[in-house]
C-alpha cells in the first residue's frame, strides 16, 4: 500500500504553494491594471510588467495542475488515516477534488480576462473563484492541523520528509 505522496508529488505541491500564494498575495497591482484595462486607459509599463509576472505564474499553476493530475492518475495517493471519521474524510475529498478543479479554471478565467478582455471572466476570476480558493486553504489548512496535533497521524510527513523518516 501506497504510505507517501512520491517525491514529484510533494515538490509539486511546495512549489504551487509558493506560485498561488505569490497570485494570491501579491496581486494588489492586478485590481489597478484591471481597472485601467477594462477602462480602455493606458497601461503603465510597471504595471503591466507585475501583471505579465502575474499571468506566467497563473499559467504556470494551470500547467503545474495538470501534471499534478496526471501523476495522481498514474502514481495514486496514500489512504486517509483510519482515525480521520467517514464524514471527515468526505469532506477532505471534496476540498482535494475542488482544489484541482480551481488549479484549472481560475487561470482560464485569467486568461479570457487578460488576452481576451473578458469581464464575465475577470468578474469571477477576481469573485467567487478567489474567494472559493481561500476557503479551500483555510479548511485545508484547519484539516492539516488537526491531523498534526489532535489525532497525531504522519498526514503531514507523507506530504514533507516522509512518514518512515
Ligand atoms: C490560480 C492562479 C491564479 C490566481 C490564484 C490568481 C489570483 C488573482 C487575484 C487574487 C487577483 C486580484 C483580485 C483583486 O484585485 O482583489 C487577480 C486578478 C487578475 N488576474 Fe489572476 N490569478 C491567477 C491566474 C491568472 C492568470 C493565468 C491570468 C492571465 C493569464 C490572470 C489574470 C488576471 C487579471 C487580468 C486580473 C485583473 C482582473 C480585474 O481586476 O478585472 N490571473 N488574480
Ligand atoms: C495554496 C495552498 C495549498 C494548496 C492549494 C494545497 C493543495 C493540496 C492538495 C490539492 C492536496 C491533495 C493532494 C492529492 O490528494 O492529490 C494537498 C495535500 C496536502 N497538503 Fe496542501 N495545499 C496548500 C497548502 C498546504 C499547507 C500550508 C500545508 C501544511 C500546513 C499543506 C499540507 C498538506 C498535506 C499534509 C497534504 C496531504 C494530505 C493527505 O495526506 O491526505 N498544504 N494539498
Amino acid at each position: 500500500m501506497k504510505t507517501d505522496f512520491s517525491i514529484p508529488q510533494r515538490v509539486l505541491h511546495w512549489l504551487m504553494v509558493v506560485l498561488l500564494a505569490f497570485n494570491l498575495l501579491a496581486s494588489d497591482g492586478m485590481g489597478a491594471f484591471g481597472q485601467l484595462y477594462f477602462g480602455d486607459q493606458p497601461i503603465p509599463a510597471d504595471i503591466a510588467f507585475s501583471a505579465n509576472i502575474h499571468a506566467t505564474f497563473g499559467i504556470a499553476i494551470l500547467v503545474l495542475g495538470v501534471l499534478r493530475l496526471c501523476l495522481r492518475f498514474v502514481q495514486g495517493v496514500p489512504p486517509a488515516p483510519a482515525v480521520e471519521p467517514p464524514m471527515l474524510r468526505i469532506v477532505a475529498k471534496l476540498c482535494h477534488f475542488a482544489f484541482y478543479a480551481i488549479f484549472i479554471i481560475m487561470p482560464l478565467a485569467g486568461i479570457g480576462a487578460f488576452y481576451f478582455k473578458n469581464s464575465a471572466a475577470a468578474f469571477a476570476h477576481i469573485g467567487w473563484m478567489k474567494t472559493l480558493l481561500w476557503i479551500l486553504i483555510g479548511l485545508h489548512v484547519a484539516g492539516v492541523l488537526v491531523h498534526q496535533f489532535y489525532w497525531k497521524t504522519e498526514v503531514l510527513k507523507r506530504m514533507t520528509i516522509g512518514s518512515r523518516s
